[in-house]
């Protein structure tokens, strides 16, 4: 039978790309194939591909978040798309906040980050290299406290320490300066049952900091507290940074929060799977009034431009 067009069509597509192929192989043609070209193959980044150049003094990204999406399987075999084509980049030293309803794939996101989740699409570099698994150098703190209930404040700060074999002085002297660092001097012989919400917090972000880790996630800590000491918190955690600067990237669904602590704020879409809506950098001096006019005008500002209740 004789072909159809389009068979024939195909037949020299398919060989016009061999060709292309076995030139480059051989060292016939040295670049690659692109989007776009008679061969019609899209080239795939490197995996390790360096971010796009930025403006001069612009500070270098730390994190980058390459078009990431995951879709989580539930219950029933059902398919629940979580986030979808994130791109975001956290430059280094700067506290962003991620900022989003209940439900908007914001842990998600952190967690593929932290190397515990892996996206079904795209990829996160940390300093240029791709991140494939959890590591000591991204300090976690999550909402639930996550303490050795049968380690004393300066067992649980130096856990990480120890597990990498940092020699017992050593290991005090960092876990000294951290709890300090937290204000918890005093409570380093405390079990976690004898501290308040807050301290239990503090011991999380002394622990985190102790291993010095390039960033530090943090995941709704302060979801857990009461409003008072909630703020409190959120006066220390600003203090810390302004300290000891670290690269931040700050979870929550507070907008006080977010605009107490953020240098810059990215709003998540409400609806799965969350999505990167807009933008807000916020250029106000440290230490900041809750409720400082400026704050509150960006506060109306971010809340006009969305349907989201935060
Ligand atoms: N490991 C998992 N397996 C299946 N579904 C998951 C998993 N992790 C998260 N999900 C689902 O993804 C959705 C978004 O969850 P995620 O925790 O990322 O959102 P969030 O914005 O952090 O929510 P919250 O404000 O409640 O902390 C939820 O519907 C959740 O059930
Ligand atoms: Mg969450």
């Amino acid at each position: 039978m004789p072909k159809s067009v389009s068979e024939e069509v195909n037949e020299q597509f398919e060989k016009a790309v061999d060709d292309h192929y076995n030139a480059i192989i051989k060292g016939e043609i040295q670049e690659g194939i692109e989007e776009g070209t008679a061969s019609g193959v899209l080239v795939q980044e490197p995996l390790n591909a360096p971010p796009p150049p930025r403006p001069a003094g612009a500070p270098p990204v730390k994190i980058h978040c390459e078009d990431i999406s995951k879709t989580f399987i539930q219950k029933g075999n059902q398919a629940v798309p979580v986030i979808r084509d994130i791109t975001l980049d956290v430059y280094e030293n700067e506290f962003l906040v991620v900022l989003g309803p209940g439900q908007s794939g914001k842990s998600t996101l952190l967690k593929i980050i932290a190397g515990l989740e892996i996206p079904d699409k795209g990829y996160v570099t940390l300093d240029g290299e791709p991140i494939t698994g959890p590591g000591p150098d991204r300090g976690i703190v999550f909402q639930s406290y996550m303490l050795f209930a049968w380690k004393n404040v300066r067992d649980n700060v130096e856990l990480g320490l120890k597990l990498r074999g940092v020699p017992a002085e050593e290991r005090h002297a960092i876990a000294d300066h951290y709890i300090k660092m937290v204000g918890l001097e005093g409570f380093e012989k405390h079990y976690p049952h004898q501290l308040s919400g807050g301290m239990k917090q503090r011991v999380g972000i002394a622990r985190a900091y102790a291993n010095s880790p390039k960033v530090m996630l943090l995941d709704e800590p302060f979801g857990q507290l009461d409003a008072q000491t909630r703020m409190y918190m959120q006066v220390e955690t600003a203090r810390i940074w302004e300290k000891e600067r670290r690269t931040v990237l700050f979870v929550t669904n507070n907008i006080d929060e977010a605009l107490f602590l953020g240098d810059r704020i990215v709003l998540m879409e409400g609806k799965l799977p969350g999505t990167l809506k807009t933008e807000y950098a916020v250029n106000l001096p440290r230490p900041r009034e809750h409720t400082s006019m400026e704050l509150l005008e960006l506060r109306e500002e971010i809340i006009s431009n969305t349907e989201l209740v935060l």
